[in-house]
C-alpha cells in the first residue's frame, strides 16, 4: 500500500471532473487525495458542487473551499469518486472500512457515473477476504448479529460497539464468506435491522488503480 499510489489514482479521476458538474466526494484515505485534487481545481477556477458521503470529507472539501450541498435535497449527481477496500476485474467491490458505506451507496446510486480509486493493494482477483462491513440499526442488534453469526465465519461489533457511523448505527465486521456476492448481497439486504453493507456489485463504473506509480483503468464492459 503506497499513499503516492493512492494519490497517483485519485489525480487521474479528478480528471474527470468538469465545469458545471455535481461531484460526489467519497469518504477514506485515497477519497481525502481527490478532495484535496478538487480542491486545488477550484482555487484555479473550476466550478462544481459536490455532495458528501461523510461529516469527515464534507469538513475537508468546505475547507478547501469547495461548494458542498445537502444531498437529501439532490436526486442526481453527475460524477462521485470513492476509495475502495477490494476490486476485482468485474468491478465487484468491497467497501465500508471507514464506515461509510451506506452513504456512499446512495450517492454511487445516484450517480450517472461512479468512479472508484485504489492503490494496487485492492485490485483482488476475487473478493472476498477483507472484512463485510455490514450497518446494524442498534434497535435490532442482538437480533441482526445472532443472524449475521450464521452466515460468516466471524462477526465483530466494530470498536466493541461502541462505533456509530454518521447515522448513528452499529456496524458489524464480518470474516468469512463464500459463494455468490449477488446472493449473500440479496440476504444481508432481507434481514429487517440491516440498513446497509459494504458489497458494491453494480454501481462502480470504472476503478483508477495505482501500482507502483503506473495507473491503470478498468471500464466497466471494457
Ligand atoms: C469508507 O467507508 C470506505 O468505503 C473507504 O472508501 C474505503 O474503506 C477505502 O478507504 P481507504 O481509501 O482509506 O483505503
Amino acid at each position: 500500500m503506497s499513499d503516492t499510489d493512492k494519490r497517483m489514482a485519485a489525480e487521474a479521476a479528478v480528471a474527470e471532473v468538469r465545469d458545471g458538474m455535481l461531484v460526489g466526494l467519497g469518504t477514506g484515505s485515497t477519497a481525502a487525495h481527490a478532495i484535496a485534487a478538487i480542491g486545488r481545481r477550484v482555487a484555479d477556477g473550476l466550478r462544481i458542487r459536490a455532495v458528501a458521503t461523510s461529516v469527515a470529507s464534507a469538513d475537508q472539501a468546505r475547507g478547501l473551499g469547495i461548494e458542498v450541498l445537502d444531498f437529501a435535497e439532490m436526486p442526481h449527481v453527475d460524477l462521485t469518486i470513492d476509495g475502495a477496500d477490494e476490486i476485482d476485474g468485474a468491478l465487484l467491490t468491497v467497501k465500508g472500512a471507514g464506515g461509510a458505506m451506506l452513504r456512499e451507496k446512495a450517492v454511487a446510486t445516484a450517480s450517472t457515473r461512479m468512479v472508484v480509486i485504489a492503490d494496487g493493494g485492492k485490485r483482488v482477483a476475487r473478493i472476498g477476504a477483507a472484512k463485510l462491513p455490514v450497518e446494524v440499526l442498534p434497535f435490532a442488534r442482538a437480533f441482526v448479529f445472532a443472524t449475521l453469526r450464521t452466515m460468516f465465519d466471524a462477526v465483530e461489533a466494530r470498536g466493541g460497539g461502541a462505533y456509530l457511523t454518521d447515522n448513528g448505527n452499529l456496524v458489524a465486521d464480518c470474516l468469512g464468506w463464500r459463494g455468490d456476492a449477488h446472493a449473500l448481497a440479496a440476504a444481508l439486504q432481507a434481514i429487517p435491522g440491516v440498513v446497509g453493507h459494504g458489497l458494491f456489485l453494480t454501481e462502480v463504473d470504472a476503478a483508477y488503480i495505482a501500482t507502483d506509480g503506473i495507473v491503470a483503468t478498468l471500464e466497466r464492459g471494457g
